[in-house]
């Protein structure tokens, strides 16, 4: 879908379909709108009312405009009452009616620029973010394709003065609708495809795409950085484990250091503690943080932050076999620490363990921020809108929660209290990787601070908001791509921070 922005009032504007807003609790239509109704003849203030339009979030309805004007249908989209409208009511009511004007068969969309009194800039970049985000589809393997598309999206400026703000916005909502649709195919393609290996060359692509540095560690290359954790979850499997490291260097001089780490186990079986036949069926997905952190990286060159970033994926299968892990077994981590295998199911955080201890002694970051479906015990505490964040830096977690807040992801904290790292406690090793089932979330992210040092870090629980199996306002099922708008609004805004 191409993106344009059109000087002419809404009046003028061509195309399929023109798509306007529609507030709740006002009687009468806005006066842009209304000036649509006059020119049709009071037509489309009957059918808002016949249809009982209502201006709820993402409500519809339509008409035909006959030649009455150039557009060839004007399409009302409901943004709920006019003092609650924010950038995610964009999104949604953006999404819907393309969803809406594509199924109709329009190839050429008007859109006014939803949301007044919001600045132009945000205002665009939610409308393009809705959607290109609400229009995505994952059909690569299917013969029934959906033939429909919008071809183009033009964003109607009546004034003609804001053109440099909604350029501005339109661009960064394509950039972040973009990566966070890379993210969703890479989650959405299965395990026989999406392997170790497989996300390594992906890596590569993206290095050479965008001049980043690139190094891909294999099991011998691991061995002798002592990853003991990550090797052994990986040893179960047929995959070779591949350790990815990119860096994204800015040319000017770089303000801050960041690390992002996403969890990248290609597909969770449990291991020898195998998960039921239930518990399998999504754990494609188990990558989730991996594929953010790999969409993260590939939109640094475009966005040009005076950021280093370093991207880091311990990735691997975790699968039963003669030369799995244990229950039981002892492994070492690259920062010494022993670890008891209560559970081989706990295996992410034995591959983030070794990421993060690897990011602490080679990139020596300011602090690590890390993505992982790490627990169901999140899904149990948030269900599957809501992703938990963990810390032992509250500024930094802070600051990662406005950016989710902005972008439209919702993220809630949750407190890492310290005598719970009693329930780690191992008769035989420094810690256990599992502890008691209450608390499972803290647990893990409690097991996880131990690996950050005096880093500070911030852990995200993307459990239950990776992967949908219903549809979303701003996707169908399957993969999200959860946390890479947030981590990108996090990034530019660090940016800007002094
Ligand atoms: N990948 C799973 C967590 C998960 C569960 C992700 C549901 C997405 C949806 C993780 O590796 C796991 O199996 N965790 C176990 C840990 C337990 C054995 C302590 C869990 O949470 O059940
Ligand atoms: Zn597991
Ligand atoms: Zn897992």
């Amino acid at each position: 879908m191409k993106l344009a922005i059109e000087a002419r009032s809404l009046l003028q504007a061509e195309g399929d379909v023109l798509v306007v807003g529609g507030y709740a609790e006002e009687s009468r239509l806005a006066p842009a709108v209304a000036a649509l109704d006059r020119a049709l003849k009071g037509l489309l203030s009957e059918v808002v009312r016949a249809e009982k339009f209502e201006g709820k979030p993402e409500q519809i309805a339509y008409v035909h405009t006959a030649g009455g004007l150039p557009a060839k249908r004007v399409l009302v989209v409901g943004l709920g009452k006019r003092r609650e409208v924010d950038a995610e009511r964009v999104r949604r009511a953006a999404a819907a009616a393309l969803r809406r004007a594509r199924d109709l068969g329009a190839k050429i969309v008007s859109i006014a620029l939803l949301g007044d009194g919001l600045p132009p800039k945000v205002s665009a970049q939610a409308l393009a973010e809705g959607a290109l985000l609400g229009a995505y589809t994952f059909d690569r393997y299917k013969r029934e394709k959906n033939e429909k598309a919008v071809d183009e999206l033009r964003v109607v400026d009546p004034k003609g003065r804001q053109e440099a703000a909604i350029k501005d916005g339109l661009r960064l909502g394509e950039l972040f609708a973009g990566a966070t649709c890379f993210a969703r195919d890479l989650v959405n393609e299965p395990a026989n495809r999406v392997t170790p290996t497989h996300l390594a060359k992906v890596a590569e692509q993206i290095a050479k795409d965008g001049r980043l540095r690139v190094k891909i560690y294999d099991r011998a290359d691991c061995q002798k950085l002592g990853m003991g954790a990550y090797l052994g979850v990986a040893q179960g499997s047929q995959e070779p484990p591949k350790f990815i490291h990119l860096t994204y260097v800015p040319r000017d001089r770089a303000r801050r250091k960041i690390a992002i780490i996403g969890k990248g186990i290609t597909f969770d079986s449990g291991g020898l503690d195998l998960k039921t036949a239930d518990g399998m069926r999504t754990m494609k997905d188990d990558m989730s943080g991996a594929a953010a952190v790999l969409a993260i990286m590939r939109s640094l060159p475009a966005l040009g932050l005076p950021l280093e970033v370093h991207g880091l994926i311990a990735a691997t299968e975790n699968m039963p076999s003669g030369t799995a892990q244990r229950p039981g077994d002892i492994v070492r981590a690259l920062n010494g620490t022993t670890i008891e295998i209560g559970n081989t199911d706990a295996e992410g955080r034995l591959t983030l363990a070794d990421a993060m201890a690897y990011a602490v002694k080679e990139v020596k970051p300011q602090e690590i921020i890390d993505l992982a479906t790490l627990t169901s015990a999140i899904v149990v505490a948030l269900g599957n809108l809501c992703s938990g964040v963990m810390w032992n830096d509250k500024p930094l977690a802070d600051r990662v929660l406005a950016a989710a807040e902005a972008a439209g992801e919702r993220m809630w904290p949750l407190p890492l209290i310290d005598e719970y790292k009693e329930l780690l406690k191992s008769d035989v090793a420094d810690l256990n990787n599992v502890g008691p089932r209450g608390g499972g979330a803290l647990t893990a992210g409690i097991f996880l601070r131990e690996f950050a040092g005096s880093t500070p870090w911030v852990h995200l629980d993307i459990a239950g908001t990776a992967f949908t199996e219903k549809d979303l306002p701003l996707g169908p099922k399957g993969g999200t791509g959860v946390g890479v708008r947030t981590l990108l609004t996090y990034l530019m805004e660090e940016a800007r921070r002094q």
